[in-house]
């Protein structure tokens, strides 16, 4: 590794009486877009202003996602669209960073199809910004850095998106290889940032004012367990619940073999902590979770359901689903609507399989056909839709403590948040009300949402 601050200085020199507006867009999961606040926290340290338009921009970066193919489509679609841009302006900077990268097979094409591309950036080389936006200033053609580092890169300043809302990365990489997830193979195995680093950062955080922390990690139930003498997950949890400020504290996401009864204790028992866990469960069907190796059985997952149950038969549920695993039949299918049907999740986040090469499920057998996969998809959403519509209900009535998020898309003068249990909620109020907490009482629900009214103090 070279020494970052010489050749920030030297970029700074370089850009000195340029224009220097950046502009970086994240694709795909919150870790993505952590990575892509580092890189802009970066970027201001070489004298970049960011920019929301691509049109007017001096460096474009593109922070790719790797999880389903429609998502690298995208962004080859993208990158082609902006050779234009290039032959407008030759001196415009193109890198691309990000899981797509790490795929063997994806610099190399890069770098023989798409000449507009100055260099590109591996998940774990993000120090390494600095040295090739340097190589691509001096007008080198192509260069790319992608080894996986041990390391992170702690202490880089990030450009957070928002002013009330932070993620922390907690840990990163994988080492459960689900066999349809490319994720262990573009982030590596698992690293854990340690204790007092985290700490420190969320202490900062909530005396910035920040109302949401969101801890992330590929497997946050298996944070620490690469460190010796570390804490584990539901240890760090109990730690940040002492840290003092008016903020909630979520985390994201939860391997369901590893949620352990203390790591629900602690969510009980932490007043910060979100009444409310994102539990990946993927199928209701045994045998399809065996062929995906998740190590849990459909009655596994649904004790750990059982158990946040007994302590608040309300408690709030989110999940993700795969549709159409290789030959998932109609009994593995409905396995699955049975499961969602039992939950009661508030939410669910569903995707299509989609095949990564590279995996073990690539090379696995499949014979069902593309449209009894969007069928499946399909009535899985129609039964989530009325499972909502009932389950809402319950918030009937009730006070709802809501952090205001944004002005409503759906209706004028409404402001858009999110519940502690993760419910979204509309509400009227004026718009200085963003960035803090409200309590509302619930007066309608919806399948999406609830709607209600400010409780004045
Ligand atoms: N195809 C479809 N969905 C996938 N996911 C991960 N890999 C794939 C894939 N190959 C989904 C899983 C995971 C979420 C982040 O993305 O449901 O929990
Ligand atoms: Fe992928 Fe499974 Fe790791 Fe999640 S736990 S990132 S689905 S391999």
């Amino acid at each position: 590794m070279t020494d970052n601050n010489a050749l920030i200085d030297e970029i700074r020199a370089i850009l000195r009486n340029r224009s220097r507006k950046a502009y970086v867009r994240s694709f795909g999961c919150q870790l993505n877009v952590s990575d892509g606040e580092k890189i802009k926290g970066l970027l201001k340290k070489m004298g970049y202003e960011y920019t929301e338009n691509e049109n007017e921009t001096d460096l474009i970066f593109h922070n790719t996602c790797s999880v389903r193919e429609n998502a690298e489509d995208r962004v080859f679609g993208i990158v082609g669209s902006m050779k234009h841009l290039k032959e407008l302006n030759p001196k415009l900077v193109i890198g691309i960073s990000g899981c797509m990268t790490a795929q063997a097979h994806i610099p190399d094409k890069i770098r023989k199809s798409y000449p507009q591309v100055d260099f590109v950036l591996g998940t774990s080389a993000i120090h390494s910004l600095p040295e090739l936006l340097l190589n691509a200033l001096r007008g080198q053609k192509f260069s790319a850095d992608t080894e996986e580092y041990a390391g992170f890169s702690e202490g880089v300043e990030q450009v957070r998106e928002s002013s009330f809302k932070a993620s922390v990365p907690i840990m990163f990489g994988c080492n459960n290889f689900c066999t349809y997830c490319i994720v262990p193979y573009v982030r590596g195995r698992e690293r854990s940032r340690r204790a007092e680093d985290i700490i420190r950062e969320v202490r900062e955080l909530a005396e910035q004012g920040y109302k949401e922390i969101m801890l992330l990690g590929q497997n946050v139930n298996s944070y620490g367990k690469d460190l010796e003498g570390g804490i584990d997950f539901p240890q760090l949890l109990r730690r940040l619940n002492e840290i003092d400020g008016d903020f909630v504290i979520r985390f994201m996401s939860s391997h369901p073999k590893d949620a352990s009864r203390e790591l629900l204790d602690a969510i009980f028992e932490c007043k910060r902590v979100a009444k409310h866990l994102h539990l990946p469960v993927q199928s209701g069907s045994n045998e399809i979770l065996k062929k995906m190796n998740r190590r849990y059985t459909a009655e596994e997952y649904l004790e750990i359901v059982d158990y946040l149950r007994r302590r608040d038969p309300d408690f709030s549920l989110t999940t993700d689903i795969i549709v159409g695993f290789p030959n998932e039949s109609d009994e593995d299918f409905e396995a699955t609507l049975e499961l969602i049907k039992r939950v009661k999740f508030d939410n669910i986040y569903s995707f299509i399989y989609s095949k990564r090469t590279g995996t073990r499920a690539a090379e696995m057998e499949d014979t069902i056909s593309d449209e009894t996969k969007s069928l499946r998809m399909r009535r899985l959403l129609e039964t989530q839709r009325e499972i909502s519509t009932e389950h809402y209900k319950r918030f009937m009535g009730r006070k709802m403590r809501v952090l205001a998020e944004g002005e409503s898309k759906r209706s004028k003068g409404f402001l858009t948040g999110k519940s502690n249990e993760f419910i979204i909620a509309e509400f009227s109020g004026d718009s200085s009300l963003i960035g803090s907490f409200v309590d509302i009482e619930v007066t309608e629900t919806k399948n999406w949402a609830v709607i209600g009214k400010i409780i004045e103090k």
